[in-house]
Formats: structure tokens, sequence, C-alpha cells
């Protein structure tokens, strides 16, 4: 039996941690898993609602480490967590993602000796400004397992001098819980609710620092919002970040006086999954969405200049866009124009079974 502490922090954790532990649960002869949450997303619209959605068990511990700079949540996730490493002494503890959370909780293990497993590893940006690719290149270079959604994330580990017999091409574990979900999703009410449901609209989510927190950029995407406006409405549910950066910056006025631009609260789970799915286009700075429309077939533009997801350009439906307007706003035209999803394919492994090749993967390493 092996006993797993699974760590959520913040909220693109909890779709990626679900599967595992709901097989875990399943698989209760050979596991005994934990679910520890550090508490870095905490609004319950972050993190209670996809607890409830995706019927993740309630959290054995809660670190409530909460928000603060960098430093101070990092540090405060490392403190708290050892001593639950001391207390429970698991054989493995997974990590997901590239969050604070995650990179703090991996360098407790490796310093106390306890086995950490990284899913999603391997996924490269190369743009080191970016806050999560430091996590992702730090979590990657000391855990011992090292669970891979695609190939190109195995290639960037070898180019990292990292040993192959530390790495296993698993498939992408969000996919699980986006399969497992889809049909409860389609069952929302959202749209009805936004009074949207006979209607196109396009899907807007926005939350890097790189484009929220720079008052320039952020009125340049505004600026193609809405210009694209004219020819599709969209739905922007707002994350916590952007919304004090909107209101600092004196934009929210400026959206609020568009009609085609609405801005809502963040979604749960099941609403935002049930609002996108049937969306014309996604516009987007996350990294999963990128993912979950390459699957489902939207077409996605992406306000980046690059991405640690290449798969979803070559194989899928996105198309890195930038931050410049009439770059966004053309690309958008294409889109709607049909351009961009011809001769789309799923990645390999992203099939919905995921977790289940975690676990036995978890289980092999521990015969040898
Ligand atoms: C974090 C992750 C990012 C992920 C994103 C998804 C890091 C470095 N960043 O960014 O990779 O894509 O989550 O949302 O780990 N806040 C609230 N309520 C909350 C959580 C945050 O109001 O429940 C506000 C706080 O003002 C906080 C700010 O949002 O200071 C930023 O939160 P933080 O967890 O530091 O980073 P995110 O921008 O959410």
């Amino acid at each position: 039996m092996l006993k797993v502490i699974n760590v959520v922090g913040a909220r693109p954790n909890f779709m990626k941690v679900a599967p595992i532990v709901e097989e875990m649960k399943r698989r209760e002869h050979e596991f005994a898993p934990l679910v520890v949450h550090t508490g870095q997303h905490y609004d319950s619209m972050m993190s209670d609602a996809f607890f409830r959605d995706l019927d993740i068990p309630e959290p054995n511990v809660h670190l409530e480490v909460g928000s603060g700079s960098h430093a101070v949540q990092t540090a405060a996730v490392m403190e708290r967590f050892e001593p639950v490493l001391l207390r429970e002494k698991p054989d493995w503890v997974l990590v997901v993602g590239d969050v604070n959370s995650t990179l703090a909780a991996a360098l407790v293990c490796v310093k106390l000796g306890v086995k950490v497993g990284h899913v999603e590893a391997g996924l490269r940006s190369r743009d080191r400004t970016m806050p999560e690719e430091i996590n992702r290149l730090l979590t990657d270079q000391i855990a011992d397992l090292l669970f891979t959604p695609s190939e190109d994330a195995n290639e960037n580990l070898r180019a990292e001098g990292i040993p192959e017999e530390r790495m296993r091409l698993v498939g992408n574990v969000m996919i699980d819980s986006l399969f497992q979900q889809l049909a409860r999703a389609k069952e929302s009410s959202v749209r009805q609710v936004l009074g949207i449901n006979d209607q196109e609209y396009g899907v807007l989510t926005l939350h890097r620092p790189s484009n929220v927190d720079n008052p320039d950029t952020l009125a340049r995407i505004i600026g193609a919002l809405e210009e694209i406006g004219e020819s599709l409405p969209i739905v922007f549910p707002v994350h916590p970040r952007t919304r004090k950066a909107l209101a600092e910056f004196g934009f929210e006025k400026r959206i609020q006086s568009n009609r085609s631009l609405r801005m809502i609260d963040p979604l749960g789970y099941l609403d935002f999954l049930g609002l996108y799915s049937r969306a014309r286009l996604v516009l987007t700075d996350s990294g999963g969405l990128q993912e979950e429309t390459t699957v489902l077939g939207i077409p996605c533009l992406t306000l980046r200049d690059n991405t640690e997801r290449p798969i979803t350009v070559e194989m899928g439906t996105n198309t890195m866009v930038g931050t410049d307007p009439d770059k966004i706003a053309s690309a958008a035209f294409a889109a709607l124009n049909g351009s961009i999803i011809e001769g789309r394919r799923i990645p390999p492994l992203w099939d919905g079974n995921t977790a289940d090749r975690i676990l036995d993967a978890l289980v092999e390493k521990e015969r040898k």
C-alpha cells in the first residue's frame, strides 16, 4: 500500500489532481491518498467551487498560506508543509503544474528525502521572466519521477541532462477531468443565465502578470477586444488579479460601457467548461485552456509571445498572437472564417487515462 500526499494550491492544480485522487480511491488496495491544500488560492470561486465540481475530497490538511510576494508565499508553504511530511511519512508526494506551491512542496520533499513526483513535467516556455518557468525548471531538476504530457517535454528534459529513467510519458491528466466532466458541464445553465443560449460568442481569460500588471499592454489588449466585439460578443470571467489591475488603471468603465464585452465573476469548473466548450473562439493567456481547446477543437488565440505547450500549435487549434492589437484582431477574424481548425489532431495519450498510467508508474517504480 502506497501512502501518497497529493498537493494542491492554486486553481489550475485542481483539475489535475482530481482524477489522480479518484483513481487512487478506486485502487484502494494499492493506494492511500491524502490531499494537502496549501491555500495559495482561497476565494470560494477560485478553490471551493472546484472541489465541489470535481468531487475532490476535503483536504486532509489545509496550510492556509494565502497571498503574498513570491518569497513570502513560497516560504510559507515550505514552513507549513515540513511538519506535515514529518508527521505523515508518505511513500510519495505528488505535485502538479507550475505554481509557487508546486516548487515549494517539492523542495521540502527532497530536503527530507521523501520521494516526489511532478505531474506535467518538462514544459518550457524558455521565458525566464515567467515565474512559472522558474518553478518548472527547478521542480524538474529535483523531483524523482517526471510525468510528462507529450514527447516534446521529454526532449526538453533530455536537453537539460535529466536521465531517461526519471521520465514517464503518461499524457495530459487535465484531459482526464475534461472527458469525465464534459457531459455534466453541457447541462450547466451558465449560457441561459447569461442570456447567450442561441448566440455565437467568444470567451476571454486574462491573468498573466506580463499582460495585466502593465497598463499599456492591458490597454492594447482591450483595444483589440473592442474591435473583435463588433463582430462577436465576448464573455470575460475576470481573475482576481485582473480585477484589481482593471480597477487600478481605470479600465473598468471603458469595458463596462462596451456592450459586447461582458465581465463576470470567475466561474467554477463545470460552468466554465459549459461556457467555453460552446464558444466560437477563445482568447486567453492561460496554459491549460490552450490544451483544453485543442482537445475540443475550438480555435484558441493565445495572448502571449511564447508557449510552454507548442504541441497545441503544431497539432491543435492554438495560435500565438502576442499582444499587438492588429495581430489579435486579424487572427480572430481568420478564426471566425474557419481557417484555424483544419487538420487539427488531439495529441497522443490525451485520452482520459493519464491518471491510471501515473499510478501504474508509481507501483512499478516501487517494485524495482
Ligand atoms: C497563480 C499561478 C499561475 C496560475 C494562476 C491561476 C504562481 C506563480 N502563479 O497566479 O501560474 O496560472 O495562479 O489562477 O503560482 N487572489 C485573490 N483570491 C485568490 C487568489 C488570489 O484575490 O483566491 C489575488 C490576490 O490579490 C493575489 C493575486 O490574486 O495577490 C495573485 O494570486 P497568486 O496566487 O499570487 O497568483 P495568480 O496570479 O493567481
